[in-house]
């Protein structure tokens, strides 16, 4: 089955159905009836906004509660001041966590005034129970609390948080389970997330995630392939294939698949005209994946490669399971193969037990790999991990220190691999209005730099050469070719 776009045939009435989505469909249905009512009572549809926290996996699970929204009849709006306010969450790093208590202050403030207001909380970070204990004490007036396991179940969450003043909470452990074919509310027209996987079972020794997402599972190629087919017929035509481990793709299916021949599968569908993924483990990156990149025009030329750390000890302790020489000699054979790849990284700094030569072999990998560009992060202590035990932490002056070294070598090899592509003319995706000067948008490349060019809407969705005219280190500024 498909997504259900019309819902007039449902009938919210009578005992709500077992199956799923069958079962969701009925409590948007039951929502809607809710909304008719509230708008006809306050001559206005109810605003709902989204607000996400985190990664890319959250901002597609964003545009899934946003579908069931729109499809029950609130208004989508971006200002938190609304009728329904929801913060998808994240707990990766704590001031992921401090950043949702202090806008959780401001939203106590809006339902002041709107006393109706319904707030409700999702995504990694309820399902820590420490995190549910303190707003269960302190923040009673959250309505609704789910985790990463059962947002499917939004609709009929949301039908009987509108039904009661008491908080409801949904929390689930892990789960098995895949429900398809619920509605989405996309950001952009021309290109979309695609989940292929969720979960995750490699346990670095500093990740919260393994606990907050669960186990890993693949969805089934057939149900990726035709999610594709259905964007594409709705005019995509750049995906992003997510996971957390995108390199382990398949194996756990009871017919095992590789990651390279999904892409291989999802390269076939007309209309496509992109293909990006994140994220992919060093430890798990095969040559067949290699090979389909460096044969694929569609393939874009980017690959995000969690480095994390340049010193092999560090590697070890926190469960990576590659050696500095390894991550090293994966990169070259990928530069070989592909030669106009860019390769991103993150990288974290004051893991327990880091000393400053642990720093400089990360600092020199930088160097050498002449990373595109890397995400760096100052390491956070995550409770029930492994490494929050570690006796050595990393005093937090010893830390910054050496993230402010790291960040200024990080900067000087982005800006060196930009300039390498000044004066080349490529083709971009124009997604989007330039914000700050009129008359501009603003493409990405198949490597996934931006670029700034004279244009107007006519463009947004379109694939079009440009000349990189000049380099300002993160981004370009050029014109149409
Ligand atoms: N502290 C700091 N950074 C972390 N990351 C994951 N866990 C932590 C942590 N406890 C970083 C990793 C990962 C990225 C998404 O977040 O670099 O790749
Ligand atoms: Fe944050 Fe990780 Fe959850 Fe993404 S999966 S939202 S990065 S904790």
């Amino acid at each position: 089955m498909d997504a259900i776009t019309n819902l007039d045939p449902i009938s919210p009435e009578g005992i709500p159905p077992l199956d799923e989505p069958a079962r969701q469909y009925y409590f948007i249905a039951k929502c809607r009836q809710w909304v008719q009512a509230y708008t006809e009572e306050n001559g206005r549809p109810p605003r709902a906004c989204v607000t996400t926290f985190g990664c890319q996996m959250n901002a597609r699970d964003s545009e899934k509660l946003s579908g069931i929204l729109k499809q029950a009849g609130y208004q989508l709006t971006e200002d938190e001041n609304a009728d329904l306010t929801v913060f998808n969450t994240c707990t990766v790093r704590d001031n992921a966590n401090q950043r949702v208590y202090g806008r959780l202050g401001k939203l106590n403030g809006y339902k002041r005034w709107n006393p109706r207001m319904k707030i409700a909380l999702c995504g990694c970070m309820m399902q820590e129970a420490d995190v549910v204990e303190k707003l269960k004490k302190s923040y009673g007036f959250v309505n609704l609390i789910f985790g990463t396991h059962n947002l499917y179940k939004f609709a009929e969450l949301l039908f009987a948080a509108l039904s009661s003043e008491e908080m409801i909470i949904d929390l689930w452990k892990d789960t098995d389970r895949i429900v398809e074919n619920l509605p989405t509310e996309r950001k952009y027209p021309f290109k979309s997330g695609v989940n292929i996987m969720f979960g995750c079972d490699n346990f670095c020794s500093y990740c919260i995630v393994p606990y907050v997402r669960g186990r890993e599972r693949s969805r089934e190629p057939k149900e990726i392939v035709r999610e594709i087919e259905q964007l594409s017929a709705q005019g995509v035509t750049e995906i992003m294939l997510l996971g957390q481990n995108v390199n382990s793709y398949g194996k756990n299916l009871e017919h095992p698949v590789s990651f390279a021949a999904l892409l291989r599968e999802v390269e076939q569908i007309d209309g496509i005209r992109r293909i990006r993924f994140m994220t992919s483990h060093p430890k798990d990156l095969s040559d067949e994946l290699i090979q389909t990149m460096a044969a694929s025009d569609k393939l874009c030329r980017h690959l995000h490669l969690p480095l994390q750390s340049g010193s092999t000890g560090i590697l070890e302790k926190m469960n990576r399971r590659y050696t500095r020489e390894q991550y090293l000699n994966l990169v070259q054979k990928i530069r070989d193969q592909i030669p106009d790849i860019a390769i991103t990284t993150d990288i974290i700094v004051g893991f327990p037990g880091e000393t400053k030569e642990d720093l400089e072999q990360t600092i020199d990998m930088v160097r050498q790999v002449k990373f595109d560009n890397a995400f760096t992060f100052l390491y956070s202590k995550r409770t029930g991990t492994p490494a929050a035990a570690m006796k050595d932490q990393v005093p937090k002056v010893q830390a910054q220190e050496g993230f402010d070294r790291l960040l200024k070598v990080v900067q000087e090899t982005a800006r060196e691999q930009a300039a390498k592509d000044q004066g080349r003319i490529l083709d971009a995706l124009i997604e989007e209005r330039n914000e700050t000067t009129p008359g501009y948008v603003t493409g990405r490349l198949s490597n996934n730099r931006i670029v700034h060019v004279p244009g107007d809407e006519a463009l947004i969705g379109k694939i079009v050469p440009v000349s990189l005219e000049e380099c300002h280190g993160f981004y370009y500024t050029g014109r149409l070719a």
